[in-house]
């Protein structure tokens, strides 16, 4: 099972990297914009210092055509380093890419998945990762975890490499469903992950055994003190 975080903040990734077991971490366009307008390159490179070369990094592409996408990946290939993930919608243009940079020996994480059928595609143009958009999914009444358990049946069948990376949570039964159903990997916003680990239930009975202790030991002695 592996966590990834769907972002390009620093400040997420430098504190994320610390709290979780992270295994990765994604973007898109649209989370790029979230930090302005940045130097793309250095801020890219910038996470990879960050995370270091044991955990995923995962940079989507931007030019819509076969030839653009090609060139958008090497881009990314030669400014930060050859083992970027390249991001690519599966569509056209897309399975065409994957096909041609994975007979080239690159990593690529086949992206904005909506269908059994696109995952299929990238299974069998050996993308490494294949992401559903699961909330964006539901929204279309599209059912993610009927996509998901196929797709892993899929690739158990054909012995494939290829790994589901589960996107476009809102939320964390979304996330565990991704994982129940079979995908190896989910990528989140920090805020999935912060509002799980901060419920009020778990201080509350943080809290409990506290006073307990206290009760017995007094107050601010830890276990260390004894
Ligand atoms: O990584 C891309 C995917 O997570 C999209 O998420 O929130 O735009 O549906 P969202």
């Amino acid at each position: 099972m592996e966590f990834m975080i769907d972002t390009a903040n620093l400040e997420e990734i430098k504190n994320y990297n610390n709290l979780i077991p992270l295994s990765g971490v994604t973007s898109n366009p649209t989370i790029v914009k979230k930090e302005g307008k940045i130097d793309f390159y250095q801020h890219m490179r910038q996470i990879r210092k960050i995370i270091g070369d044991q955990i995923s990094l995962h940079i989507q592409v931007v030019a819509t055509d076969y030839e653009g996408i090609i060139k958008d990946a090497k881009a990314i290939i030669e400014n930060i380093d050859k083992e970027v993930y390249i991001k690519i919608p599966v569509n056209e243009a897309g399975i065409q890419a994957i096909k041609t940079l994975k007979n080239e020996g690159y990593h690529v994480t086949a992206t904005a998945v909506y269908t059994k059928f696109q995952a299929y595609l990238a299974i069998a143009a050996k993308a490494d990762y294949i992401a559903p958009y699961y909330n964006r999914m539901e929204n279309l009444n599209i059912d993610p975890n009927d996509l998901v358990k196929e797709v892993s049946k899929e690739i158990a069948r054909t012995n494939s490499n290829s790994k589901i990376l589960g996107a476009s949570f809102k939320n964390v039964n979304q996330v565990n469903s991704a994982l129940e159903n079979g995908a190896h990997a989910a990528t989140m916003s920090v805020d999935i992950i912060k509002t799980a680990l901060t419920m009020p239930s778990i201080q509350k009975a943080v809290n409990d055994f506290n006073k307990d202790w206290e009760s017995i030991f007094g107050n601010g002695l830890v276990i260390a003190d004894l």
